[in-house]
């Protein structure tokens, strides 16, 4: 396993739609080993396989508390097969997206079918914290970043935010490097 860069917007690699995997294999497992040791450094709950680049329909979720075992999922190829009428708003955040939280709203409920770890077809009705970040991380399948739906003033501010903070991180690992030599 290893923890891999993270790309955060405007990288315009974050736009791109991903694509199906044919089948769970082993290298789709390695995949989803990376992305999940790669959230659990972060720290995150959920990742997208875009967001480290590769354009794969996975993703892996976390959403154990503090206090809980950990309890990874995995998911290859969902899908939205129903959602409710009923929509909720939850302050969202995105590792590709750092240090910018906003109010989204979406379904309350949505029914999803995906692959899990071994390639197990699975069906279920995810609601709460779990229906938040299926559909967060359904929408980075599709190149869509949860700013996306914020006004284009929000969203402006929170790419430049992005922009200064990773330009001050680089600037810290440089004279970190430098200091080490
Ligand atoms: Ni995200």
């Amino acid at each position: 396993m290893a923890i891999r860069p993270i790309l955060t917007v405007p990288n315009p690699i974050l736009k791109e739609k991903s694509l199906p995997v044919e089948r769970v294999d082993d290298d789709i497992r390695a995949l989803m080993d990376d992305m999940l040791e790669t959230m659990y450094a972060a720290p995150g709950i959920g990742l997208a396989a875009v967001q480290l680049g590769v354009l794969r329909n996975v993703i892996v979720m976390d959403l154990a508390r503090e206090d809980e075992p950990p309890a990874p999922r995995f998911f290859a190829n969902p899908e939205i097969l129903e959602s409710s009428a009923e929509v909720a708003s939850f302050e969202e955040g995105c590792l590709s997206v750092p240090d910018v939280w906003d109010d989204i709203e979406r379904a309350a409920r949505v029914k999803i079918r995906y692959l899990d770890y071994h390639g197990n077809l699975i069906e279920e009705w995810a609601d709460g914290l779990y229906a938040v970040c299926i559909q967060h991380e359904m929408d980075h399948l599709e190149g869509v970043v949860f700013i996306d739906y914020l006004t284009r003033i929000k969203r402006s501010r929170a790419v430049e935010k992005v922009k200064k903070g990773v330009a001050e991180r680089n600037r810290a690992k440089k004279s970190s490097r430098v200091a080490a030599e």
